[in-house]
């Protein structure tokens, strides 16, 4: 059986290819060819972490996907990542399994490439400039997405340590050479941005509407148990907002869920799931000037999907 380290991922698998299999699985969701049940959750109370089990099976792919992944947000201070996970990959023609891949860094790159098909799909074309709120592991992965489908000239960086911003901006820009400039405020970089991206651990919104500029497309990705929030309700209630799935933002996205619970937003007015817009069902952006929020709470489809390039590449080299 195969076994895939974390370094072997990141020779082998480029942001690109993740993209282009992200996109392929949506479009196979939508035609109904994915089994995908809501993950399961399981709490560590003493330790304050989470290890949630993610299936997946694709039939366009034949592969079925199990990740274990495990978020501890108190390893920042211990110096470790605060998300570590492992794929376990079954052949679903025969049942047969193909092999384990250490899956932090593929995590990292598949909740980029996702946001890389959606900003493909909502934001403006001409959009230059880009917001990251939270500068940690996945923001890395996020501008190279975003950057992959969009000529971004500069990037704004903000993180409550400030840093960790500092950091980040040396590293995207010697590693994506972006020019990065670090800023004070949340505020800062939104005001300056035609895409934003949230990706921290924060409990409470990060952005506010009366920043954002008319025309702004939004990553919104840190924020997947209901208690947790980046984006403010007025956003959420002026923008047209896409989800990876509804039956899991409903369940799972604080940016959602707290707004209806307020009485302020309904389930209804969820414009559509990444799926439909990806197949054709339903337009992506429409005008240069609206505002348009991607919530994702991150499923096993991107997993799978990401799964999907990687063996595909690695086993054709053989
Ligand atoms: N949607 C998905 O598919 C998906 C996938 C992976 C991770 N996540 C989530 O994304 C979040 C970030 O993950 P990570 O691995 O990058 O974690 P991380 O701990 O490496 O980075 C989070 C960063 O956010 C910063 N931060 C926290 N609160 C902030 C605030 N109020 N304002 C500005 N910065 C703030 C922290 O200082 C830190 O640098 C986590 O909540 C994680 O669970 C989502």
């Amino acid at each position: 059986m195969l076994f895939l380290s974390e370094r072997d991922v990141e020779r082998i698998l480029t942001m690109k290819e993740v993209i282009e299999a992200i996109e392929e699985g949506f479009k196979s969701l939508a035609k109904g060819k994915v089994a995908l049940p809501l993950r399961t959750r399981i709490r560590s109370l003493e330790h304050d972490g989470d290890i949630l089990s993610m299936p997946c099976l694709v039939e366009d792919f034949n592969l079925y996907t199990n990740k274990i992944v495990s978020v501890y947000p108190k390893n920042v201070d211990l110096g470790l990542q605060t998300i570590h996970a492992v794929i376990v990959a079954v052949d679903a023609v025969k049942g047969v399994p193909i092999g384990v891949i250490e899956a932090g860094y593929l995590t990292a790159l598949r909740t980029g490439g996702i946001s890389g098909v959606a900003t493909k799909y909502l934001s403006r074309e001409d959009s230059k400039t880009l917001a990251v709120i939270g500068c940690g592991y996945q923001a890395r992965t996020q501008v190279m997405a975003i950057k992959e489908v969009r000529k971004i000239g500069k990037v704004y960086a903000y993180d409550i340590i400030f840093e960790k911003a500092v950091k980040f901006a040396e590293e995207m820009k010697s590693r994506l050479n972006i020019e990065v400039e670090v800023v004070n405020s949340a505020r800062e970089a939104v005001e300056r941005a035609d895409i934003i991206v949230t990706a921290t651990t924060s409990k409470t919104p990060v952005v506010k509407r009366e920043w954002i500029k008319l025309g702004t497309h939004i990553n919104a990705i840190g924020a997947y148990t209901p208690d947790m929030r980046e984006i403010d309700t007025e956003t959420i209630i002026d923008a047209k907002v896409v989800v990876d799935l509804k039956e899991a933002a409903l369940s799972e996205a604080g940016d959602i869920i707290t707004p209806i619970k307020e009485g302020r937003y309904s389930e209804d007015r969820i414009y559509a799931e990444l799926g439909e817009i990806v197949s054709g069902v339903k337009l992506g952006r429409t005008s240069s000037e609206e505002i348009t929020v991607f919530k994702s709470v991150g499923l096993a489809l991107q997993d799978n999907a990401a799964t999907h390039a990687l063996l595909k590449k690695y086993l054709n080299q053989f």
